[in-house]
């Protein structure tokens, strides 16, 4: 890399530094994803700390319901939830993908309140999220017990296995189930099943079918809070890979299909244009209007919800939803 053609500014400095000592795996999954076609970049590089942060501004947005209607479920049968963990031995209360934590939080007072003997263990793929996470329940939650790990669900699981032997209670809340590919919410569902013994516990998050204007709104904003988070992961790849993405070049665009019941967000390039990754020493063109697809939000039905939970080796146990019936945190256990 030529340091001299990249100096003109502090700012641009400080991006090479930082690209110099880029993530490998980072690296692999942009290059390899923007060779594919249609070009994709999976949603899980969202969350740097500024994507983190836009995430929680989406939370509180009027058009974003799933938040709002997951909090309310959470808060209304907090202590019927609780009971159905189990709650006459120690397990431990394994959240995967936990972000702020906003709501479990919910459910970590009651089970506090409720005598539980119980140790919380957030997930996260994001450290900064994970910090913010660890010293709110510090000052909030002192008694609380935890010990978090910061990783993908995959590496997480592997290390789960390793060091959370015992009864186990999992939490996969936000309808982060619907951000994988066509099936990966089968496989993943498989894989967490393989660390789970008959005892254990599963409660998932799932936005259902509804007005197709609804979920369709949720992901397109009026003050364009969605569409900086999409826009987001560019910038990241501009500090961190060294990338020239021109933000003024490239759009937000999503839409939810009623047909598959998926919402599909993408970036798409307003122009012919070549990027270059300098910590990579590539160059990617985009076609004048060409996407990429950067995550997919599933939506369901209760029968579909109760036959993927069949095929993973999991049986519906209860259904707790809203009045409008716009999201269900369904409970698990292992067959
Ligand atoms: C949509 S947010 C939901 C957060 C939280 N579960 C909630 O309901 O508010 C998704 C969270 O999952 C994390 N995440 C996304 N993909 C991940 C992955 N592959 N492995 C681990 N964490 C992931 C993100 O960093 C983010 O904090």
């Amino acid at each position: 890399m030529d340091l001299r053609l990249n100096t003109s500014n502090a700012n641009q400095t400080s991006e090479l530094v930082n690209a110099m000592n880029y993530d490998p795996e980072l690296a692999r999954d942009v290059q390899e994803g923007l060779k594919q076609t249609p070009k994709r970049i999976s949603s899980k590089y969202f969350y740097d700390g500024a994507g983190s942060k836009l995430f929680q501004q989406i939370m509180e947005l009027p058009e974003y319901y799933p938040t709002r209607t997951e909090f309310k479920i959470l808060e209304e049968q907090q202590a019927e939830i609780s009971r159905f963990f189990g709650l006459s031995d120690f397990f431990h209360l394994v959240e995967l993908g936990a972000g702020d934590g906003l709501k479990t939080k919910i459910l970590l007072r009651q089970l506090l309140h409720m005598k539980a003997d119980f140790e919380y263990v957030p997930v996260d793929i994001s450290g900064d999220i994970l910090k913010l996470l660890d010293s709110s329940l510090k000052t909030e939650l002192p008694a609380l017990k935890t010990d978090s790990f910061t990783g993908d669900y995959f590496k997480a699981l592997h290390w789960l296995q390793k060091n959370k032997e015992g009864r186990k209670v999992v939490l996969f809340l936000g309808s982060n189930i619907g951000n994988f590919e066509d099936g990966g919410d089968l496989e993943f569902l498989q894989e967490i099943r393989k660390y789970l013994n008959p005892e254990d516990k599963v409660l998932v998050g799932f936005d259902l079918r509804k007005d197709p204007r609804t979920i369709r709104q949720a992901y397109d904003d009026a003050a364009g809070v969605t569409a900086a988070f999409n826009l987001n992961l560019l910038k990241r790849l501009n500090r961190e890979l060294g990338a020239d993405f021109n933000l003024n070049q490239f759009e937000h665009f999503t839409d939810y299909d009623p047909l598959s019941g998926v919402v599909k967000s993408y970036i798409v390039s307003k122009k012919q244009q070549t990027v270059t990754f300098s910590a990579l020493n590539h160059s990617i063109s985009f076609a004048a209007w060409e996407a990429i697809h950067t995550e997919n939000s599933h939506k369901y039905t209760p029968v579909q919800i109760e036959e993927l939970g069949e095929k993973a080796g999991l049986k519906t146990e209860q259904f707790f939803t809203d009045e409008k019936h716009y999201f269900a945190d369904v409970l698990f256990r292992v067959i």
